[in-house]
């Protein structure tokens, strides 16, 4: 971990030694953050890693400037909202709707660069089609996030060099000339979650097959996204650029050098973390009695 001051490394040790006394008064002792436990003590010990609970804190330490009252606001809330959206079953217990799965993807494309190989792609253009998928906006919610918290199964936490994420959106067949209030209501939620559960995660994300006369959309859109990860945005015209960013991409749909489908690439067998096994275990065993 790199520290810029002497200050930085001061708030991050900070942390590290009042975790364990956070997590007990403050979070209802839930200590699970992307399927890995954060301190060293309580049930499931045997699955800490100190290594990746280390490189967790201080992503947190960063997404927040170092400011230490900041952090522990932002991580209690975090730890709270993960005990009551149990986002490890949607990500691995929960089935969900045999439409939405066909338009999710996760690929890890080696050739990529640092930071662009865990990527989640989302052909929300296919969504539109089928509009009544966004009619049960917590189904479509717990839908997203399980995807999302596959897709974090492919980030390396400790590789300093490499543990941030891509997402892909892929708005192939989209005409839009208003936006359906449900169509808003679920994209700024979606979008409030990411801001506050997954800071310091995603280094891009590429909006691709927007039609020019689609601007509006991303005028309206971008309002409900911080400025810092509005500077992360890409949008392209046209689908086939996408492989200039990503080399790993399919060349077919999106004009990268991976002879394969986006289908053929998508991972589909991923597994959680012990802990994560551990916790879903337990809360199942909760919910029994
Ligand atoms: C975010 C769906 C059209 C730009 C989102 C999100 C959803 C969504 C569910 C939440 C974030 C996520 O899932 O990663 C749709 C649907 C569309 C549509 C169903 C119509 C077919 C567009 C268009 C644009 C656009 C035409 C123009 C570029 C954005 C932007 C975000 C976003 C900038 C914020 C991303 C973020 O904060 O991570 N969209 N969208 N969307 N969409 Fe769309």
């Amino acid at each position: 971990m790199k520290f810029s001051t002497d200050a930085e490394k001061q708030t991050f040790d900070k942390l590290v030694k009042n975790l364990p006394g956070i997590v007990k008064d403050k979070c209802d002792g839930y200590d699970e953050l992307y399927g890995y436990k954060l301190v060293s003590e309580g049930a499931g010990s045997e699955f800490y890693n100190k290594d990746v609970a280390d490189a967790l804190v201080f992503k947190l330490c960063k997404a927040y400037q170092f400011q230490y009252e900041d952090i522990m606001q932002h991580l209690i809330h975090i730890l709270k909202w993960r005990k009551e959206f149990n986002p490890l079953s949607s990500a691995f217990q929960e089935v969900h709707d045999k439409d939405l799965q066909e338009i999710g993807f996760l690929t890890f494309l080696k050739e990529n660069d640092p930071n662009t190989r865990a990527i989640t792609w989302n052909l929300y253009g296919e969504l539109l089609k089928k509009k009544e998928l966004l009619n049960d906006l917590d189904k479509f919610i717990r839908y997203r996030i399980g995807l999302m918290e596959r897709g974090l199964r492919l980030v390396d936490f400790t590789d300093e060099s490499d543990n941030y994420m891509t997402q892909v959106h892929d708005y192939k067949g989209v005409s839009l000339w208003r936006m359906d209030p449900k169509m808003k209501a679920c994209v700024k939620q979606v979008i409030s979650i990411f801001q506050e559960s997954y800071p310091e995660l995603l280094y891009a994300k590429y909006f691709v097959n927007v039609p020019t006369v689609l601007g509006w959309v991303y005028d309206v859109i971008k309002k409900f996204v911080d400025p810092e990860t509005r500077k992360k945005f890409v949008v392209l015209t046209d689908g086939n650029k996408l492989g200039q960013y990503l080399a790993g991409a399919p060349s077919k749909q999106y004009g990268g050098k991976n002879k394969k489908t986006l289908a053929e690439l998508n991972m589909t067998d991923i597994r959680p973390t012990d802990y994560g096994l551990f916790m879903l275990e337990q809360l199942a065993n909760v919910d029994l009695d």
